[in-house]
């Protein structure tokens, strides 16, 4: 039987790659000055199906990349489980647990606050408390689950781990720790290139990881952009892995990401009944999570109108929609990059600084995922984003962060265009810090 998903396929140039080839991180069109690439999974459509494991990596493998790429190279169904089972609790070993479904419940009180009826209501989706303190270990987990597959099968260039080459990521905030995380969990070497004025909290945690912390301030040589991105660039360059949460430096992080959206579908499923989502307010800074999310919900069937939430500080996403509808559509945006996607001239502040990425690297899928399900990019004051973060916390008990809770920010915005009995979705992505 063949694989379920056979390889990739990249929006913009169209070059396909097989599924089993590894280390296959980006489009092969994409270069050091052209990262405009989008590849996307290629799979059949099944009815989603989860076999009832708790974690999310076992309980819908079938519709893992990384399980067909695994498929591919060779390892047999038993021995698949088996890796995701043990690299589960090597993750474990570090942070207390391993990848469990986390808590998606109606907030009865958010849902009272906010004059919803008994119909309809605010359900949230809690990642709080997930590897790392948020969602983004589930984008590197599969990424990670393929680098020890390729080692085991010997398909990797480095002859013994001691030669390994390092991880590598351009963060200062949740994906660094989360990819810290999972790197110390294998004792795999990893730099995290960070700005200088990187939020110390964050800095002493991944050095407590066992990180190699890299501060980045910008070179005289350096051109426009974010110099930790362009040390990033040059240490994948010189061999690192890119164990990154943006699809432009590495598309495999969109294959475990869809694990939410399947969890928040199959809870919908089995455990709330009744009429599906009306809408799914998803914060969106560099757009891997809005398109994963987006991504895994649409494979359940059912597609809830997406609100892609962005601060007024820095709104590329927005701009690219309204751009790309000038143009004819989410369908001829894939040939209108430049046109559409731009970094945001003036990032100003916000609380919610984990969504300030000047560039919405993922935006086709997400400008695609908009179209699909008739939504919209809401752009929030930052009023909005102050308040969400107060009244959510409050009335859930979870400790959530300003970025975080930006999704309810854009439900604020638009509360009194919808209807009472409308059910809706929010994900709180990230613990305070
Ligand atoms: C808690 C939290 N939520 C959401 C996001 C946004 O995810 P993305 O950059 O994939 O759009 C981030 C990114 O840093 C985050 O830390
Ligand atoms: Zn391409």
């Amino acid at each position: 039987m063949a694989p379920a998903i056979t390889g990739w396929k990249c929006a913009v140039c169209g070059a396909s790659v097989a599924i089993g080839e590894p280390f296959t991180w980006r489009c092969p069109n994409s270069t050091d000055t052209d990262r405009h690439h989008a590849p996307q999974l290629v799979q059949g459509i099944s009815p989603l199906r989860s076999s009832g494991e708790e974690n999310s990596f076992l309980g819908f493998r079938r519709y893992l990349a990384v399980d067909s790429f695994m498929e591919s190279i060779g390892i047999a169904d038993a021995a698949r489980a088996e890796l995701i089972v043990e690299l589960d609790s090597s993750v474990a070993g570090v942070d207390g647990h391993g990848f469990v479904a986390t808590p998606f419940e109606r907030s009865d009180e958010l849902s009272d606050a906010l004059g919803f009826g008994v119909d309809g209501g605010v359900w949230v989706k809690d990642e709080t408390n997930n590897v790392g303190g948020s969602h983004k270990a589930r984008h590197l987990f599969g990424i990670l689950v393929h680098l020890r597959a390729a080692e085991k099968v010997g398909l990797a260039p480095w002859s013994e781990m001691s030669r390994r080459p390092p991880l590598a990521i351009a963060s200062c905030g949740n994906a660094a720790i989360a990819a810290a995380t999972l790197a110390v969990a294998v004792s795999w070497p990893i730099r995290v290139f960070v700005p200088i004025a990187a939020n110390p909290a964050v800095v002493s945690v991944l050095r407590s990881l066992n990180a190699t912390v890299v501060e980045c301030p910008r070179l005289a040589s350096d051109p426009p952009g974010d110099p930790c991105v362009h040390r990033f660039r040059e240490a994948v360059a010189g061999g690192a892995i890119p164990f990154s949460v943006q699809g432009t430096e590495n598309a495999w992080c969109h294959d475990g990401g869809r694990t939410i959206g399947w969890e928040m579908a199959r809870h919908m499923e089995e455990q709330i009944g009744g009429p599906p989502f009306d809408r799914l307010f998803v914060q969106v800074g560099g757009g891997a999570f809005a398109a994963s999310v987006a991504a895994g919900f649409r494979m359940s069937g059912i597609s809830p109108r997406l609100h892609a939430v962005q601060t007024e500080s820095c709104a590329p996403l927005a701009r690219a929609w309204e751009r790309a509808l000038e143009l004819g559509g989410a369908k001829v945006a894939p040939s209108h990059w430049e046109d559409c996607m731009w970094p945001w001239e003036t990032v100003g502040a916000s609380a919610a600084d984990g969504i300030l990425d000047d560039e919405t690297y993922d935006w086709l899928p997400v400008v695609a995922a908009l179209a699909d399900s008739n939504g919209s990019p809401l752009v929030v004051g930052e009023s909005l984003v102050l308040q969400a973060n107060e009244l959510g916390c409050r009335t859930t008990a979870i400790d959530a962060s300003h970025t975080g809770t930006a999704g309810l920010a854009g439900l604020l915005a638009i509360r009194d265009q919808m209807q009472p009995d409308e059910r809706v979705a929010v994900i709180f992505s990230g613990v305070r810090r």
